[in-house]
């Protein structure tokens, strides 16, 4: 596959976009959720958003372009929703969105360093899908008991 580098540039930057989202969206649903193990897990992927926002702006600087300041509107459609399972599951499949746009991208990186981040980032997301899903459920659960 031939990629141009603006492809590539763009690309990135709307992953950037999106992961500023996540770090709003993350934000405001820990100050939504008691002390405790649920709102650490929370503040985990917040951290995770905010370090996949500066591994795009470098990845984006490595393939020669600059970094959006941009932010897309991942946050508002989450909180919109009533409960937190539900904002659980949307979350959970933004995370799967970026892998898939990751997976896209990232034959078209060919800074080295570039390459081995967005796999960690991916890592990372995969992770957080799990862990969404897996709270997502048990949340209805409890509410079926
Ligand atoms: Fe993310």
């Amino acid at each position: 596959m031939t990629a141009t580098v603006s492809d590539t540039v763009s690309r990135l930057n709307e992953l950037l976009e999106a992961e500023r989202a996540g770090v709003e969206l993350l934000q405001a649903m820990i100050k939504t959720v008691p002390k405790g193990y649920f709102r650490n897990h929370l503040v985990k992927i917040e951290a995770d958003e905010a370090f996949s926002c500066a591994v795009m702006e470098r990845a984006v600087r490595a393939a020669g372009g600059e970094p959006s300041r941009g932010k897309n509107d991942f946050a508002a459609k989450v909180l919109a929703l009533e409960s937190l399972a539900e904002r659980l599951d949307l979350l959970a499949r933004g995370q799967m969105w970026v892998v898939k746009r990751l997976d896209a991208v990232a034959e078209t990186v060919t800074d080295p360093e570039a390459r081995k981040e967005i796999a960690e980032m991916r890592r990372e997301h995969v992770d957080n899908v799990d862990w969404c899903n897996d709270q997502a459920r048990e949340l209805r659960a409890e509410q079926e008991e």
